[in-house]
């Protein structure tokens, strides 16, 4: 099979993470597939901000959970994270960063790295302790937190096939 089909068609979503990092080389590449996505009227105002310190990524889920009153929330303790972030105000900045975060899955299982959306940040963002997290990071103050990549190497025996059940019509 075309060697771009496989990586498209093997990703799953990993929820559980081996306690081994990254190499800052790969890393480096998943950011690059990030900022070679497609973005409305090539806008690119999205920014990609990672956190490597599993204690800050610790931090942040609980004042995500906090803020969402999920005593027991967690982003499955990965690795690393990569925030997407764009323009409060920018009318694609949501489709953008979609683009952005599926470039970064994909170049992620390229490198036989897991990875999974995490999606609370959306609504937890303008939360006051979230926000002061995030401008510590240094995402600017007009943006909104879109999503999170959660990226690690995936710990055994998760991955199930999931049926695809999207309709496909041929309208001609
Ligand atoms: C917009 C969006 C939000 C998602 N949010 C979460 C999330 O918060 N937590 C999670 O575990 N998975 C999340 N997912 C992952 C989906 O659950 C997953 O893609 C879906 O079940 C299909 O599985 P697959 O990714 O293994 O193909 C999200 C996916 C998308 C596209």
């Amino acid at each position: 099979m075309n060697a771009v089909m496989e990586n498209l068609l093997t990703r799953r979503s990993i929820r559980a993470f081996e306690d081994r990092p990254i190499p800052k080389e790969e890393l480096d590449q998943i950011l690059k597939a990030a900022q070679y996505a497609p973005s409305a009227m090539n806008r690119q105002t999205w920014q990609f901000t990672v956190l490597r310190s599993r204690a800050k990524i610790q931090e942040l889920a609980a004042a995500i959970g906090k803020a969402l009153g999920r005593e027991n929330y967690t982003m499955y303790e990965p690795q690393t994270i990569i925030i997407t972030s764009n323009l409060r105000d920018s009318r694609f900045g949501i489709d953008d960063n979609a683009c952005a975060l599926e470039n970064i899955f994909l170049a992620a299982h390229a490198f036989g790295i897991g990875s999974v959306w995490i999606n609370q940040l959306r609504d937890a963002c303008d939360d006051p302790d979230v926000r002061r997290m995030l401008t510590s990071y240094g995402i600017p103050d007009d943006h909104t937190a879109y999503g999170i990549a959660a990226l690690g190497y995936a710990a055994p025996a998760q991955l199930k096939d999931i049926e695809r059940t999207g309709k496909i019509v041929f309208a001609d």
